[in-house]
């Protein structure tokens, strides 16, 4: 069974919903490097072994970065899981883990990488919107999609309502994401792109959930 590690900076939802999923892999650990991170307390919960590390406490970003992957690598990881991890990563950390390390983020990539991608996408007017899971690259929100959903965009949305529509399809795609890396289903191909083995009809509707429209 494969072994992985998830990062975490506050709420931990989606890191509840992939411990939640019960996936036929270990959660070996959760960072946080906020020690009031919500999330830390819900791994409590679930049994899971957790770890506060202190970015203040080191002296650049790769120092932290590479105390991380001590403790990672301690936990012999196949898979780093960001989860609502609110800190760029260094090139060093980001090489070190190519293609063992994975992300969401709130938007359907390539649109509204960074933050605040809700508001953004309102005021933008857009009428689809969604999350994105994708491996992580030197290039901020910008590597190679794994899985997406889309939500309709209504006019009289508050960014609030906009981010729990988003939300609850990122609680699917995730674990989804994971189970297809457990099971060895995803692949990466010369392009960069990801495909999946043996995808069923379930699988391939999960980027267009029911929009109720
Ligand atoms: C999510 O919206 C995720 O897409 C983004 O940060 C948020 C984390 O939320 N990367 P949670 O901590 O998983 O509840």
């Amino acid at each position: 069974m494969k072994n992985i590690v998830i990062l975490v900076s506050g709420r931990g939802s989606n890191m509840q919903a992939i411990l939640e999923a019960k996936l036929p892999l270990k959660v070996a650990a959760v960072i946080s490097n906020k020690a009031d991170a919500q999330g830390l307390e819900i791994a409590r919960q679930h049994g899971v072994a957790t770890q506060v590390l202190n970015h203040r406490d080191y002296p650049d970003r790769e120092s932290f970065d590479r105390a991380m992957a001590a403790i990672i690598d301690g936990h012999r990881a196949d898979l780093v899981v960001l989860a609502g991890f609110m800190r760029i990563l260094s090139p060093w950390f980001v090489a070190h883990y190519r293609n063992r390390l994975i992300n969401i983020h709130p938007s359907l990539l390539p649109s509204f990488t960074g933050l605040d991608t809700h508001a953004r996408a309102l005021a933008e007017g857009v009428k689809i919107h969604g999350c994105t899971v994708h491996f992580v690259t030197e290039e901020l929100d910008r590597g190679p999609i794994v899985v997406q959903a889309a939500v309709p965009v209504f006019p009289d949305d508050s960014e609030a309502v906009l981010a729990a529509r988003v939300l609850e399809q990122e609680h699917r795609i995730y674990p989804a994401a994971l189970r297809w890396f457990a099971e060895d289903r995803l692949t990466i191909g010369e392009n960069g792109a990801v495909g999946l083995k043996n995808q069923n009809k379930t699988e391939r509707s999960l980027p267009v959930p029911d929009m109720e429209l």
